[in-house]
């Protein structure tokens, strides 16, 4: 049964915002939105070491995964230059900005409560595996990050890339092409078939010097979050056996919040630099206690509320209605007529005015 506070709460605050206008000073400095230390990576796969002969590449590292991702974006931005200026239209945005997000709010420290891996280490920090989210997201950069390999995304690699490993729960994830194909193979072909799309787009036409390729923008964005769906459907049984949290409500807060991600992707949602950050204003900004277990009375801002609310919500639908919930809700989403409907349900629930 749906617990008794979570429907008064949801309906608290999707109507009692109405009419608030929204803070001026929700405007963030641009520059926050960017991951921290962006500025500091190239997006150049020859700022790893080299060793023996081999590109040597620590995932554990807040550094390294950030490399990572600007390799991504940098080696996919041109097939998205029609989607916003200045690179902002990239599907991958999604992801990087959320990776940021999680070091921002200390989710990759080591649990329960320590500075190790924190934030506040700056960019020499660990990303520690006994983190929940370091675990979780793990997963989807690295089958990103090797099947760009694989495909040859990444054109022709003058080393072999070699992923270093922890010792810590180390048959829990998979350190290279070969192992996380037999380990997760529809993962890895998903992912492929992501970079496939790509490869095979033409370009179509040329605006102020810049090419323009012929992406079909539900057809990425389609793509882009099945990788992400399929990484995080073999990552959270592995991870919510082993690792830890800082509190039980920390831990519920993300096992919900990715299942609430399910109906976001479900509506195709809109990827871009802009749409995200504004999406990620209400991702909790700290690690949660057990204080905010009744979220109503938790300290978080209004619209960090809506978000836990709705991330708390979802498992209970799905779990009152025998699974119908998400199962009707997919379903009716691949509907081209539903989808702008599901849009703008969710940016109704999730966007409310910041107070
Ligand atoms: C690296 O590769 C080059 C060219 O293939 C080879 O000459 C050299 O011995 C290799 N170095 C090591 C340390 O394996
Ligand atoms: C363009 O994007 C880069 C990062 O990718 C950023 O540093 C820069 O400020 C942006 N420029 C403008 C004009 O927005
Ligand atoms: C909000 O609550 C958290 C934990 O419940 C606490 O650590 C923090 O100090 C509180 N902040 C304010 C401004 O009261
Ligand atoms: C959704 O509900 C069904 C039926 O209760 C359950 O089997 C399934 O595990 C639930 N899904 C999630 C992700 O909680």
């Amino acid at each position: 049964m749906w617990s008794s506070l979570v429907i008064p709460t949801f309906l608290f605050l999707s109507f009692s915002s109405v009419g608030l206008a929204p803070d001026p000073g929700s405007a963030t400095d641009e520059n926050d939105n960017y991951p921290p230390f962006w500025d500091q990576t190239e997006g150049d796969i020859a700022e790893f070491p080299v060793q023996n002969n081999k590109t040597i590449v620590d995932p554990w590292k807040y550094i390294d995964r950030l490399r990572i991702y600007k390799i991504l974006i940098e080696e996919s931005n041109k097939y998205f230059a029609s989607f916003g200026k200045n690179n902002t239209g990239n599907v991958l945005w999604a992801l990087t900005l959320l990776y940021g997000k999680l070091f921002k709010t200390d989710r990759f420290s080591e649990p329960p409560k320590s500075s190790r891996c924190a934030y506040e280490s700056g960019a020499s920090s660990c990303i520690s595996v006994n983190s929940g989210w370091g675990g979780i997201n793990y997963y989807v950069i690295i089958m990103y990050f090797l099947a760009a390999i694989e495909s040859e995304f990444l054109g022709n690699l003058p080393y072999e890339v070699e992923l270093l490993s922890q010792e810590e729960y180390r048959s829990n994830f998979c350190y290279s092409v070969e192992e996380c194909h037999a380990a997760y193979p529809q993962v890895m072909d998903i992912a492929n078939r992501f970079y496939k799309y790509l490869q095979s787009r033409k370009i179509v036409s040329t605006t102020i010097g810049i090419p323009q390729y012929d992406t079909d923008e539900d057809t990425v964005i389609f793509n882009m979050w099945a990788v992400h769906q399929a990484a995080i459907d073999v990552a959270k049984p592995k991870i919510s056996d082993v690792l830890f949290y800082v509190s039980e409500t920390e831990r519920d807060f993300t096992m919900d919040f990715l299942l609430a991600v399910e109906l976001v992707e479900a509506v195709l949602y809109c990827p871009h630099f802009e749409t995200m950050t504004e999406l990620l204003v209400g991702f909790p900004h700290r690690l949660l206690t057990d204080q905010d277990h009744n979220v109503l009375t938790s300290n978080l801002s209004r619209r960090k509320k809506a978000v836990m609310t709705v991330a708390k919500l979802t498992p209970e639908i799905n779990k009152s209605t025998g699974g119908l919930f998400l199962t009707i809700w997919k379903k009716l989403m691949t509907s081209k007529f539903a989808q702008p409907i599901g849009r703008f349900l969710i940016n109704r629930l999730l966007l409310i005015p910041i107070e």
